[in-house]
């Protein structure tokens, strides 16, 4: 077996890092990473993103039972980690296997490894990294800051923070605030600055009010618009949140939007050509930052043919202020060139 540690050394390794944009610059936001090359939010994944000059890292988190922030999307290990193996018996009934039923100790004990369908174990995407090698490892929050504290005093860089609370509802129900553990983490690395780096996002817009008019103030705030068909029976009226008046609401409490691909691009018409929809410009008319999710090279939208088209449209035509991708490569070596 290769040691995981010479991941982590070969992408150290690579000479100097592609440089980030300027401040005013649109954004290259990583995510998970460079989740299109090593497994999701692992520390290599992080390390490969930073080399590859994205602007904004990103961070989903999960807690753990003892309460820890884990760097994770899922509130589920089985999609990305040999928890079935290792803890056999440990499942809920309905057979899938909770982060917050874990301690942080036995979560570092887990090999992590690429992205796979629970069900199938076939990967999600497959011509990224095996799926079969299990070759990494959990981290916490307060480990991936400060490994971006570290390479950012060597470098003599300032790389942002995107931090996603995943699921604060599902965690309050469990007896558990997400959004005051993750705040602890951000104020123990001095992010609560003035001009601090950082973006808090979330999907729960009761989560982002509260962070705003409370504990939170002054932190930047993204709220996440997902399409309603993913959650059947969300009490969050995504809907609305696409429209002119959501979107003014919204910007009483956020700073931004994260803006899914979907919603941003139109269907292609008799011409098979993608267009865009009025949501980002909407969005910008209300005064919020727009970042899109999610440029992946490997699933391309419907009429796109190639990644630089997609790249055109989201920065060129579109003109977001930041675009999530599992390739930040090639986004920063796209707004290298303009
Ligand atoms: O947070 C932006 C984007 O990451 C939202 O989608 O599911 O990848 O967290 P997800
Ligand atoms: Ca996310």
């Amino acid at each position: 077996m290769i040691p995981r540690t010479l991941f982590l050394a070969a992408a150290l390794l690579a000479a100097v890092p592609a440089t980030p944009a300027s401040d005013d610059g649109p954004l290259v936001i990583a995510h998970r990473g460079a989740s299109g090359y090593l497994p999701e939010h692992t520390m290599e994944s992080k390390v490969m993103a930073y080399m590859m000059g994205a602007d904004y890292i990103e961070q989903d988190v999960v807690l753990s039972r003892d309460g820890h922030a884990v760097v994770l999307h899922d509130i589920y290990l089985d999609a990305v980690t040999d928890v079935a193996r290792r803890f056999p018996g440990r499942a809920r009934e309905d057979g899938r296997y909770y982060v917050i039923d874990f301690d942080l100790d036995e979560l570092r004990t887990l090999s992590a490894h690429e992205r796979v369908r629970p069900q199938t174990g076939q990967a999600r995407y497959p011509n990224r990294f095996p799926a079969e090698r299990a070759l990494f490892r959990i981290h916490t929050l307060d480990q991936e800051l400060a490994l971006i504290r570290a390479l950012d005093t060597g470098f003599d860089r300032d790389t942002g923070i995107h931090v996603e609370l995943k699921d604060p509802a599902w965690h309050r129900q469990a007896g558990m605030d997400i959004a005051d553990v993750v705040l602890d983490v951000l104020d123990s690395h001095g992010y609560r600055r003035p001009g601090a780096r950082v973006f808090i996002q979330s999907f729960d817009d009761l989560v982002l009010e509260q962070l705003g008019s409370g504990a939170g103030a002054g932190l930047p705030l993204v709220q996440l618009i997902a399409d309603e068909r993913w959650w059947p029976g969300t009490a969050v009226d995504y809907a609305r949140m696409r429209t002119p008046a959501g979107l003014a609401e919204i910007a009483n409490y956020a700073d931004g939007v994260g803006v899914w691909l979907g919603h941003a691009l139109a269907t292609p018409g008799d011409d098979g050509k993608t267009g865009v929809t009025t949501l980002v410009d909407d969005a910008r008319a209300a005064g919020l930052a727009v970042h899109v999710y999610t440029l992946r090279r490997d699933a391309l939208p419907a009429g796109i043919d190639s990644f630089e088209a997609l790249l055109e449209l989201v920065y060129g035509r579109l003109g977001v202020d930041g675009a999530f991708t599992d390739f930040p490569d090639l986004a920063r070596q796209y707004l290298d060139r303009r």
